[in-house]
C-alpha cells in the first residue's frame, strides 16, 4: 500500500510526477487558500504534507495528524507552521530557502529602483493618458541610488543577495541583524553594522530581509516611521506582518516617509481599497518575490526531496525543527 500524501494546491507536472511514482496523492483544488476545515480533515489521515505560505499549520491542526511525518514547505517562510510544536510531535518539516535567494534579491532591487526612478508611477501617468509635459526640469524626477544610504535589516542569505546588487550600485550600505556577521562577510558586502535606531533613522532606504516572528511582528510602526527620514522609502519582500501597514499608509500620506515598495501585505491578496493601493508613491506587487520560472520550479524539486527525505523517517535538505 502506498503511503498517503496530501498537496494543498497543485505543483509543477515534474513534481507530481514524481510524487505520484512513490505515494497516493492528492490534491486539493478547490478555493485557495484552502478552507482550515478541510485541511484538517485532510492532515487526520496522511503520512505527507505539501503546504504553501497561506496554509495555517497550527497546534490544534497538528493534534489532528495521527500518522504525519513529514510537512514540505513550498516556500522559504515558515511562520505559517507552529515549528516547536511539529518538533514535539516528530513532524519534519521541510523549506526551500537558498534556490530562491537571487530571485528573491532582485525583486527587492527591483521595487528599490522603481521607487526612486518612479518607474510604475511613470507607466500609471502614461496609461491613464496625463503624460503631457516632455523633457520638463522638474517633471517626473526620481532619485540617484549611487551614493544614498541603504538599510538592509536581516543580513542572512537574500539581505547579503540583496547587499551585493546594491554594492554594484554604489550605495553606502548599512545593516542591522540579530547577530552581528562577521568581519569578514561584512568586508566582503561592504556593510557596516549599526544598531536598529540608527539604521532606521540614518537610512535613505530601509529593506526588510527578517522572518516575521512574535519580536518582529510590527516591527515598522508609527513610532518606527518618526524616526526615519521624510525623504526615505521602504521596501519589503519579507512578511506584510512586520509592517503595520495601516501606519504605514498614513506615514505616506502625511509625508512623514517618502515611500514604499512592497512586495508582500498583512492579508493577501491586498484590498483594490485598502489606503496603500491609493497611494502614488507606493509600489506593489502580488507577493511575487520567488516567482520566477527557474526559482519556482527548483523550489519544487526541494519540495519534494524535502518529503521523499521526511517519508523515510530522514532529516529534509532543508530542514528546520525535528
Ligand atoms: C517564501 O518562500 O516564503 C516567499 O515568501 C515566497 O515568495
Amino acid at each position: 500500500m502506498k503511503k498517503k500524501v496530501f498537496l494543498t494546491r497543485t505543483l509543477h507536472d515534474f513534481a507530481l510526477k514524481e510524487l505520484k511514482k512513490r505515494y497516493q496523492i492528492q490534491v486539493h483544488s478547490g478555493k485557495i487558500p484552502i478552507p482550515q476545515s478541510k485541511l484538517r480533515s485532510k492532515i487526520k489521515e496522511v503520512d505527507g504534507l505539501i503546504c504553501f505560505p497561506y496554509d495555517i499549520i497550527n497546534k490544534e491542526t497538528l493534534d489532528l495528524a495521527t500518522n504525519l511525518k513529514v510537512i514540505s514547505t513550498y516556500s522559504v517562510g515558515f511562520d505559517h507552521i507552529d515549528i516547536k510544536y511539529a518538533k514535539k510531535k516528530k513532524i519534519r518539516v521541510g523549506y526551500t530557502p537558498e534556490v530562491l535567494t537571487d530571485a528573491t534579491a532582485d525583486l527587492a532591487f527591483a521595487l528599490l529602483i522603481d521607487l526612486l526612478r518612479r518607474v510604475s508611477e511613470g507607466d500609471r501617468i502614461i496609461r491613464g493618458g496625463k503624460w503631457k509635459v516632455i523633457y520638463g526640469a522638474y517633471d517626473y524626477v526620481g532619485l540617484d541610488l549611487q551614493g544614498k544610504t541603504l538599510g538592509i535589516l536581516g543580513l542572512g542569505r537574500i539581505g547579503g543577495a540583496f547587499a551585493k546588487r546594491a554594492k554594484a550600485f554604489d550605495m553606502k550600505l548599512v545593516y542591522h541583524n540579530r547577530k552581528r556577521v562577521s568581519k569578514t562577510k561584512e568586508k566582503r558586502l561592504g556593510v557596516k553594522y549599526v544598531s536598529f535606531e540608527k539604521l532606521v533613522s540614518q537610512s535613505d532606504i530601509i529593506s526588510i530581509h527578517v522572518p516575521h516572528t512574535r519580536q518582529t511582528e510590527h516591527m515598522f510602526n508609527m513610532k518606527t516611521f518618526k524616526k526615519m527620514k521624510k525623504s526615505a522609502f521602504l521596501v519589503n519582500t519579507a512578511r506584510g506582518k512586520i509592517v503595520n501597514e495601516k501606519d504605514l499608509a498614513v506615514a505616506i500620506k502625511k509625508k512623514i516617509i517618502a515611500g514604499a515598495g512592497l512586495d508582500v501585505f498583512e492579508s493577501e491578496p491586498i484590498r483594490n481599497n485598502h489606503p496603500l493601493v491609493k497611494l502614488q508613491n507606493v509600489v506593489l506587487a502580488p507577493h511575487i518575490g520567488s516567482s520566477t520560472k527557474e526559482t519556482r520550479a527548483k523550489m519544487a524539486d526541494i519540495t519534494v526531496k524535502n518529503l521523499n527525505l521526511g517519508m523515510s523517517g530522514k532529516k529534509p535538505i532543508y530542514s528546520v525543527g525535528y
